[in-house]
């Protein structure tokens, strides 16, 4: 009797303790890790011989809403650092009242060359889903039933192209970067079968200096078709970096084709670059980020060796 009471009395405190540590671990996921923003910074040897440098601030997932004032005052530091062109690769709001507070956020970056797409959740408002669910299948299932979108992402689009912004969704273009010329192609979002390659589809301008894809989801076949293009440098966002990972580890999940090797950070996609953003943001109902901290990145294009 006696060592079954101690038995019951060490079981009762491993699950407090386990308790405890759960709730510490959400915390710090939850108050902590999601508002520890921080930029990286990569080299990327595309330009010709002899380019003057060019810096890309790339901007992805912010999921903004109205009161989150840390992420909104962080993205407006982001000027200091004078880039050359904002690449917004979209999931840039998450509440119908977030178009204001995010064109406070951009703030100077707004008087930059900047270039956008939309993601699935510029359209449609963030709903509460089980979240082990993420962990076997992506969330582009969910978008079947939804067709209507509830989010005002053509206010979004407006406010963007009245800075000067270039929209890229299904869409080419080109802008003058200083010394410059950089081609720019880019998609709607394909986790909810927006993207019209075909729109934009035949080879990438071979008297730009530089060449550069954009897409919301880094879908392999999406890829491959501006790589084949020649397109040297393709910027993505949408898989957060998995957002919840385990430490010293890779994404559990990329909520979409690509692999988990490539599914955050700088990599390559054939002979093109390929730089994947964790994101700033999450959704408001899965408000935590754990060994994977938000994140934008400044890259430095330089020339080819
Ligand atoms: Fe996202």
């Amino acid at each position: 009797m006696g060592r079954t009471n101690s038995l019951v009395r060490a079981a009762g405190r491993g699950a407090l303790a386990l308790g405890a540590a759960g709730a510490l671990g959400l915390g710090y996921a939850s108050l902590i890790e999601r508002n520890w923003f921080r930029l990286r910074h990569y080299t990327v040897p595309v330009l010709p011989a002899g380019s003057p440098p060019l810096r890309v601030l790339h901007l992805a997932d912010t999921h903004l809403t109205p009161g989150r004032r840390r992420l909104i005052e962080w993205v407006k530091s982001l000027d200091a650092y004078a880039p050359d062109l904002v690449v917004n690769t979209g999931d840039s709001i998450a509440h119908p009242d977030a178009v204001g507070p995010l064109m406070e956020a951009f703030g100077p970056l707004l008087d930059r060359p900047g270039v956008f797409v939309y993601g699935s959740n510029d359209l449609y408002a963030p709903i509460f889903k089980n979240p082990v669910r993420y962990l076997w299948r992506t969330s582009g299932k969910e978008y079947r039933r939804r067709t209507v979108p509830d989010l005002p992402y053509e206010e979004l689009g407006a406010a963007m192209r009245a800075a000067g912004w270039l929209d890229l969704n299904n869409h080419k273009g080109h802008l003058k970067v200083g010394e410059l010329t950089v081609a720019l192609a880019g998609i709607h979002d394909s986790h909810i079968k927006r993207d019209r390659y075909e729109q934009i589809a035949g080879p990438a301008d071979p008297a730009a200096d530089v060449r550069i894809g954009v897409m919301h989801s880094p879908e392999p076949r999406n890829l491959d078709a501006f790589t084949d293009d020649g397109y040297e440098l393709l910027l993505a966002g949408h898989t957060h970096g998995g957002q919840v990972c385990l430490p010293f580890s890779g994404p559990l999940v990329t909520n979409c084709g690509i692999d988990r090797a490539r599914a955050h950070g700088l990599s390559r996609n054939g002979p093109s670059w390929l730089h994947v953003s964790a994101g700033l943001g999450t959704s408001p109902y899965a408000p935590v980020r754990f060994a994977c901290r938000p994140e934008a990145a400044l890259l430095n294009l330089v020339p080819r060796t």
